[in-house]
């Protein structure tokens, strides 16, 4: 494995990626970290983090200098190549201009970390500091026109450095680099697949489980299953999840968990149908922030309950991602572990004593993907978009009572039909229909009517964070609006949010 040194760099998250796309296991870990824990790892090679600081500033983030004495070879990048240089006995200096943006790089001393790479090529800048002052046994490999010392190596202890980033595509063959430093310099081999996750993640919920009970909250969204079925192989029986139909869902969505998790899976699965308690304390309820409290508190009290009748149960399962840990960790003395609230919830009660057992926190959303296809999930549950824990909820603008939920999951289930027939349910963030709070005058036959407003939201995005309308086309458009109208009983109008995030959210509500 590798392990990376997160100095703070809006990078990180990129050096992980490339690497475990070079089929090579890697750990982001914060500089704090001891010998001790870095030997324990076995890491083959270490990447120190580019950071937004500058190297003699109070404060700046730093790692225990032994790591040079470890005798594993280091990769420093931007920062990470400074905070080498300076600890090991050279200087770094202001630059008088900050390099920021493309540069070309002239590569003096191929081979190694250059290897098989023409001797110039575009890379990446983005800094303020330069080195200096090498320090002994360093040579320069590479320069572009502002920044004489743009990359460097020891030979002999095999420490390299680079002052652009090799992580961002804008370095044209960043990734060869990288690929070099893993498997030409640090030995890696490429064998880091999905399969041997799964079998190391399985290896490791036995061992840190053993004889005890787990619990795990399942929500049917790609997370929670992913995390269910591997603990599911690990311990069997052991596991018990806790599905609870708030009385929210899709059309069909509890029979259809049940179908695959316990019918099929054959998953020990506990179904709370607690529909009325939501509902009932849902009715009347018209403002977004209030209805989330009242779902997330009912949420917690049904759990609790039931958590409390399972014996023996020591551990809680929670499918925490890795963006979610790593945005939890601060390279500048922020919380060194923190533990993600349930995902739909606000927060599990603090009396709950239970330990984490979270298989699936150093893998990224498409890794998880990808891991829940090689456990046997169906491609229908791995590509799931995601879904809100309040549900239908805050996707019916004002009241929420049993004929308007349905209203809306007729015409939920027509657009997600033709979305998917269409093929656009993966390209697609999320896809879904909001029913509005108002009604519009229509004509039906030679009768007028006046009936509900069905908005329809589709929206492409990476993370949630921005997302833009999605342009689809008018004729699929056109066949959605069609068949609502038609098929749902209570709509005569749909209109399509041509709106982008931000200054809009992708809810509703
Ligand atoms: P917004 O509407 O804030 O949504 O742009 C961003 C993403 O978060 C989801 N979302 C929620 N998920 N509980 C959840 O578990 C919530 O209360 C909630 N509100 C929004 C939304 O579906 C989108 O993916």
């Amino acid at each position: 494995m590798i392990l990376i040194i997160d100095f703070g760099s809006q990078y990180n998250q990129l050096i992980a990626r490339r690497v475990r796309e070079c089929k090579v296991y890697c750990h982001i870990e914060t500089p704090d970290i001891s010998l001790d824990a870095i030997r324990s790892l076995k890491p083959e090679g270490i990447i120190l983090s580019g950071g937004p600081a500058s190297i003699y500033e109070k404060n700046s983030p730093k790692i225990d200098k032994g790591i040079f004495d470890l005798n594993i070879p280091i990769l420093g990048i931007c920062y990470g190549l400074h905070y080498m240089v300076d600890a090991l006995g050279g200087s770094v200096k202001r630059a008088k201009k900050r390099e920021y943006g493309f540069a070309e790089l002239n590569i003096k001393e191929p081979g190694n970390i250059f290897k098989g790479i023409a001797s110039s090529t575009q890379c990446w800048m983005s800094h303020g500091d330069s080195i200096e002052k090498l320090p002994g046994g360093f040579s320069v490999t590479a320069s572009t026109e502002n920044t004489k010392v743009a990359a460097v190596q020891h030979d002999e202890k095999h420490f390299y450095g680079l002052q652009f980033h090799p992580e961002v595509n804008h370095t044209t063959l960043g990734k060869s680099m990288l690929n070099n430093f893993l498997t030409q310099i640090c030995g890696c081999k490429k064998n880091w697949s999905m399969k041997s996750f799964a079998r190391d993640a399985i290896a490791e919920v036995q061992e840190t489980v053993g004889d005890k009970h787990v619990i795990l909250g399942l929500s049917g969204g790609v997370d929670s299953s992913v995390a269910a079925l591997l603990i599911h192989k690990a311990i069997g029986k052991q596991l018990t999840c806790i599905f609870i139909d708030n009385g929210l869902l899709r059309k069909n969505e509890g029979d259809k968990i049940k179908a695959v998790f316990k019918e099929k899976l054959k998953l020990n699965i506990r179904f709370i149908r607690a529909k009325n308690l939501f509902l009932s304390a849902l009715s009347g309820v018209t403002d977004p922030e209030k209805k989330r409290k009242i779902i997330g508190k009912i949420f917690i009290d049904v759990f609790d309950a039931e958590a409390k009748k399972i014996k023996n149960a020591d551990f809680l399962a929670q499918g925490t991602l890795y963006p979610d840990v790593i945005e939890s960790k601060s390279a500048f003395g922020g919380p060194t572990s923190v533990i993600k609230a349930h995902h739909n919830v606000g927060g599990l009660p603090k009396n709950m004593k239970l330990k984490l057992v979270e298989p699936l926190k150093y893998l990224f959303k498409d890794e998880v993907r990808k891991l829940g296809a090689e456990l046997g999930l169906s491609e229908d549950l791995v590509w799931r978009q995601p879904f809100p824990g309040p549900g239908l909820a805050v996707r019916i603008l004002g009241e929420i009572n049993t004929k308007r939920l349905n209203v809306l999951r007729n015409a939920d289930e027509i657009l997600i039909e033709e979305i998917k027939k269409a093929g656009f349910y993966r390209k697609l963030w999320q896809s879904f229909a909001v029913l509005l709070p108002i009604k519009s005058v229509g004509v039906m036959g030679d009768l007028r009517t006046f009936e509900n407003v069905v908005a329809i939201r589709a929206v492409t995005s990476l993370d949630a964070m921005t997302a833009d309308w999605a342009k689809l086309p008018h004729a699929l458009l056109g066949v959605i609006s069609n068949r609502i109208i038609n098929e749902v009983d209570g709509v005569n109008r749909v209109v399509y949010d041509i709106s982008s995030k931000p200054p809009s959210t992708i809810e509703w509500e």
